[in-house]
């Protein structure tokens, strides 16, 4: 039976209603007169307290509350791609259709057009036998993307029945039915899921497939895995949005869920406005023919955004089963962290670090869980990946605080983004000394595979000279850089080169935005081949002002902004110039 009770008191977006002994936990309940959007998140006797998705103004007690039976779900169906949804999945432009506003309140439309026709192509037949999670047929979403149409991963499955044939539907047509046990189940081109339930798969897999992102500090040093997890902090304008944008555009994923959570509204609306107009790099067709966002700017209801990213996330793990690479990127986790604190201080919780409820550790662990790469469920075999990867916007960069260090314990990939780097332009500012992966070891195959044997050692040696130049600068800034040898004046040179070279890439220019891995290869390889005729000439007697005066330095400064990706030749030119201009100066011996 329904839980129905009546409001007695309420207190932002947070409400208490008695009379609610038939509610469950997390049961979507609606609220006040107007049917508001609300869920269950705490129940003590017959009294519930309830989030409220959508603004609570007006609203009084003694209104009606009524279950809905149903927890918080989504639609998961061909239409999603492109959509720019709220945090409980109301597509925004049909809601400011609808209501004249930008959002009105006890509205009512669905996720998708539920009326709107697609090309079913079927791949199973009359008589098949298929279990949960398995594909019936296919349907063109966008022309980017093949939705495959599956049996919902909670149906008992059976022998497929009344397979319509070949041709055009809208996602109420029963395509066909499964029967077992005298049971006959209708499949349509949708389903609904429980967003804090993780869509269940047949396996998992190591990490061993890395994602490429076409950023150099992120693909050659600090790389994330397909189905792995990252984070990056940072304090305000150094850049966690431009580098998700990056991600977004040029990761080699089929899917990007794209999450604005509670960050400024011009700063959503520079994704709103920017992304409609932004091409797919690859195939030239509109970036939102593979892109779906979920918007809750600071001005929409707070609750809503905690809620964002489960939609997100089960959206993300829709198109995964259907062995999809899907990249879902949130901006920022520390506004959704900060909707959670806020709720708990209305429920009168008791607040652990920093007014934060004591389950936010509980809560980014199980959205960090939901990333992976695995097997689908049911047939035909494939495989597919969730990558999760969250902004965090701890208050003047402090990375001690609740949600960075909560954040730590849960990813693998942590781009450590430093103020001082931006502040001198160095971009993207990715501290290389701050920042890890811990996926190197299991990604390394793929390079070694796909791009160089020597990938491994080269990154090494690459990584080694930053690393000497770390311990190098404390006496540069005590003695100056005189006091050092020959030698290490070299890897200070070197390390300049690096950060000039590999390290810095710009978002804005034409040619540097996206670096191909062979690039980013070949490009650390010069560097680490001057370093080494660098070390040798030296050895030789070679002054280091003659090694610093070669021009094959400033060729391999702009490099990564002269040479395409498709120009790879000219690259090793470059190489025949190092070796050449080293052998001119090999001859030349100091003078003292
Ligand atoms: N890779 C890059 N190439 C060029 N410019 C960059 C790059 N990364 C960041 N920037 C510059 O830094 C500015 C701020 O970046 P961004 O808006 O991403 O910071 P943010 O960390 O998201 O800030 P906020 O805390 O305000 O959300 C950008 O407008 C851009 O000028
Ligand atoms: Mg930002």
């Amino acid at each position: 039976m329904a839980a129905q009770g009546r409001i007695v008191w309420v207190s932002g977006p947070a409400v208490r209603a008695d009379g609610m002994s038939d509610a469950k936990m997390y049961e979507t309940v609606t609220v006040g007169n107007s049917k508001l959007v609300g869920e269950v998140i705490r129940l003590t006797g017959d009294v519930a307290f309830i989030q409220v998705y959508e603004s609570t103004s007006g609203l009084k007690p003694g209104e009606p509350v009524v279950g809905t039976g149903n927890p918080l779900s989504v639609l998961l169906g061909p239409g999603i791609i492109g959509q720019l949804y709220d945090g409980i999945q109301r597509p925004l432009r049909e809601l400011s259709k609808a209501s004249g506003s930008f959002i009105g309140r006890g509205i009512t439309t669905t996720a998708v057009d539920m009326t709107k026709k697609y090309h079913f192509v079927p791949i199973v037949s009359n008589g098949d036998v298929v279990t949960a999670g398995s594909g019936i047929g296919t349907v063109k979403e966008t022309d980017l993307i093949e939705n495959l149409i599956m049996v919902p991963p909670d149906h008992p499955g059976g022998k497929i029945l009344n397979l319509v044939a070949e041709g055009d539907y809208d996602l109420e047509t029963v395509l066909a039915t499964a029967e077992k046990d005298g049971q006959s189940i209708p499949l349509k081109m949708y389903h609904k899921w429980p967003v804090r339930k993780p869509r269940p798969y047949l396996k998992r897999y190591d990490p061993t497939v890395p994602l490429i992102t076409g950023q150099r500090v992120i693909d050659t040093f600090f790389p994330i895995a397909k189905g792995g997890t990252g984070s990056i902090p940072g304090a305000f304008g150094t850049g966690k949005t431009v580098t998700l944008h990056q991600i977004a555009k040029w990761a080699d994923s089929q899917v990007v869920v794209y999450i604005g959570c509670g960050e400024r509204g011009n700063e959503m609306t520079e994704v709103l406005v920017e992304f409609p107009h932004l091409k797919d790099p690859r195939s030239g067709k509109p970036l939102m023919d593979r892109t779906v966002l979920v918007a809750n700017t600071s001005n929409m209801p707070v609750a809503a955004r905690e809620a964002s990213i489960y939609t997100g996330v089960t959206i993300a793990e829709y198109y995964r089963d259907m062995g999809k690479d899907v990249v879902l990127v949130a901006d920022s986790t520390s506004r959704w962290a900060e909707s959670l604190r806020e709720m708990s201080g209305r429920l009168e919780e008791m607040p652990a670090e920093e007014g934060y409820p004591s389950y936010l550790a509980s809560r980014l662990a199980e959205f960090y869980e939901r990333a992976g790469r695995v097997r689908a469920s049911g047939s035909p075999d494939r495989d597919g990946s969730v990558t999760l990867i969250g902004a965090v916007s701890p208050s003047g960069g402090d990375f001690t605080e609740p949600v960075t260090t909560h954040t730590m314990r849960f990813i693998k990939t942590f781009w450590a983004l430093d103020a001082k780097l931006a502040y001198s332009r160095h971009y993207p500012s990715i501290n290389w000394m701050n920042s890890y992966s811990g996926y190197l070891a299991d990604i390394s195959k793929w390079w070694k595979e796909n791009i160089s044997e020597e990938w491994f050692s080269i990154r090494s040696e690459t990584y080694g000279v930053l690393q000497r130049e770390d311990t190098l600068k404390e006496i540069v800034r005590l003695l100056g850089p005189e006091a050092l040898p020959d030698e290490e004046k070299l890897i200070l040179e070197v390390a300049r080169m690096i950060k000039i070279g590999l390290l810095q890439q710009n978002s804005f220019d034409d040619v540097d935005t996206y670096c191909s891995p062979e690039k980013q290869f070949k490009l650390m390889k010069l560097l680490v081949d001057f370093y080494k005729k660098g070390q040798q000439a030296l050895k030789e007697g070679v002054a280091l002002s003659d090694i610093r005066a070669l021009p094959i330095v400033t060729s391999l400064l702009k490099a990564r902004m002269d040479v395409k990706d498709d120009e790879m030749p000219k690259l090793d030119q470059l190489d025949k110039d190092l070796q050449e201009q080293f052998k001119s100066i090999s001859g030349v011996k100091v003078s003292n």
